[in-house]
């Protein structure tokens, strides 16, 4: 039992029990729904191929280093740092349990369309996607499902790590991935659909501009649940005989491997039906998968679509377990309260902060049309301006602290021996070097500017470098 170091706290039962849950966290909502209106908003191939180069060239390395600080201290992502005698780094832990909330606050809201939509599909209700925006209006109706949401979340996370994790995502993730397979190679029996190959694929470098790149940057975090702790949360289960590189890699594939083969899907379905240039935004794969499963036939669209709505939910169900994790963990370490109870209270109270992006979906024109960007027309719903805040901002800037910390103030030789246990050469291997490169001086630099000059065009309205 390589995995379990300590029992009060729960571990692992194996290796590959960490890299399914860590996969689990990984595929969610992100990959399915969120990507594909980003690559739109993003406009296509360049948005997709930006995306790549910040997964592989800099999210990768920030990756092996979050776990690294969890295996190392065996702590929650606050705790770490006092672990590592860096107690003033704990606030950047703060700020990452600030952004697990924040995220999981409106994550939960669409994981409750998500819930609704499998319910529809299941009964034949392929009209839903041009009935989106009333569906979300209904506040009634989201607030039903959303709470159910909530309430299976915390019931999993009370049952500490491996218990709920790693059963669920053993079954439901290598189904997602089939059905998605299929879907992707119906989606291709489509005409129109190689305009949307295309769009999809081909870039086209003029759509690069400094906002893309954040957005592309900030999709590569939220996707791989990078950036807050959630990975030197879940690190901390780790067991020293595991390989933080193959493990790390593995999930890396896997969720790059999902986005792409969705977006490709989504694509295909998109310019196959028509639907290009609608600037679909949050409501994208909502608007568009219901047409595709009618086109399917009656009686096989309802049953596809209705288990493509379930699976999904199930994809965003391990990925609010693992937001939920790290408050959790964060509070139950570092307080010594009773884990059952603090699951409950935190889950609750994160709920409740979800309301206001339940209701600014047309309900309460306050929330509808809650702040103004000085980069675009209209204003932005409640529920836009926490995912800019939290996923395309906070994250990064996580990002580009966790690099800055690992490669600084803990140090590079301090992380490759960590590394090592469980991978020794890793420091004279080509992705060794890499990693250490990568985290002194490429993350730091490519997240830091990055940030700070798309901070102050969007938010302040102040342009240099032409961004
Ligand atoms: N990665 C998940 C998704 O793509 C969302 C998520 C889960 C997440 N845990 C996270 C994002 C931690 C950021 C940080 O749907």
């Amino acid at each position: 039992m390589a995995g379990i170091k300590d029992s009060s706290r729960g571990g692992f039962s194996n290796k590959i029990g960490f890299v399914l849950a860590a996969a689990g966290s990984a595929v969610g909502l992100g990959n399915i729904w969120k990507f594909p209106f980003e690559v739109s908003d993003g406009g296509g191939g360049a948005f997709v191929v930006m995306y790549l180069a910040f997964c592989f060239m800099l999210c990768f390395p920030v990756m092996m280093a979050e776990v690294a600080i969890g295996r190392k201290t065996n702590k929650n992502a606050v705790g770490a740092f006092t672990e590592n005698g860096h107690k003033a780094w704990s606030a950047l832990g703060k700020l990452g349990v600030l952004t697990g909330i924040l995220i999981l606050s409106f994550y939960n809201v669409v994981a409750g369309w998500a819930l609704g939509f499998a319910i529809e599909m299941f009964a034949g209700n392929f009209e839903l996607g041009q009935n989106f925006g009333a569906f979300i209006g209904n506040w009634q109706l989201n607030l039903v499902f959303s709470s159910i949401f909530m309430v299976v979340t915390i019931y999993i996370v009370a049952k500490g790590v491996s218990g709920g994790i790693e059963k669920a995502s053993k079954i439901l993730m290598p189904s997602l991935l089939i059905l998605i397979l299929s879907l992707m190679a119906y989606s291709l029996t489509q005409e129109g659909a190689i305009d949307g190959v295309i769009y999809y694929l081909v870039p086209d470098f003029n759509a690069i501009t400094f906002e893309t790149a954040y957005g592309a940057m900030g999709q590569a975090f939220f996707s791989l649940s990078l950036g807050m702790g959630a990975l030197i949360t879940y690190g901390s289960y780790v067991g020293k005989k595991d390989n933080i590189v193959t493990s790390t890699t593995m999930i890396l594939l896997t969720d790059v491997g999902i986005a792409f083969i969705a977006g490709l899907m989504m694509f295909a379905f998109v310019f196959s039906q028509g639907l290009q240039g609608q600037g679909g935004g949050a409501g994208l794969i909502f608007t568009v998968l219901p047409g595709a499963f009618e086109s399917i036939g009656p009686v096989l669209g309802r049953v596809i679509g209705g288990f493509f709505f379930v699976l999904l939910s199930f994809a965003a169900l391990t990925s609010t377990v693992s937001l939920l994790e790290v408050p959790v963990a964060y509070v139950v370490d570092e307080y010594e309260v009773r884990r059952e109870r603090t699951v409950w209270i935190v889950g609750l109270g994160i709920f409740l902060l979800g309301i206001p992006s339940m209701l600014g979906n047309g309900t309460v024109p306050f929330f509808t049309e809650f702040v103004q960007y000085s980069s675009s027309e209209n204003p932005v719903s409640f529920m836009d301006f926490i995912e800019d805040m939290a996923s395309d901002t906070f994250l990064p800037l996580g990002g580009f602290l966790i690099s800055v910390y690992t490669a600084w103030v803990w140090r590079g030789d301090n992380f490759k021996k960590e590394v090592e246990i469980g991978n020794p050469g890793f420091g004279d291997s080509l992705i060794g070097k890499y990693t250490i490169f990568a985290l002194k001086y490429l993350a730091p630099f490519i997240l830091g500017s990055i940030t700070v000059i798309t901070i102050l065009s969007k938010f302040f309205g102040i342009h240099i470098l032409g961004a």
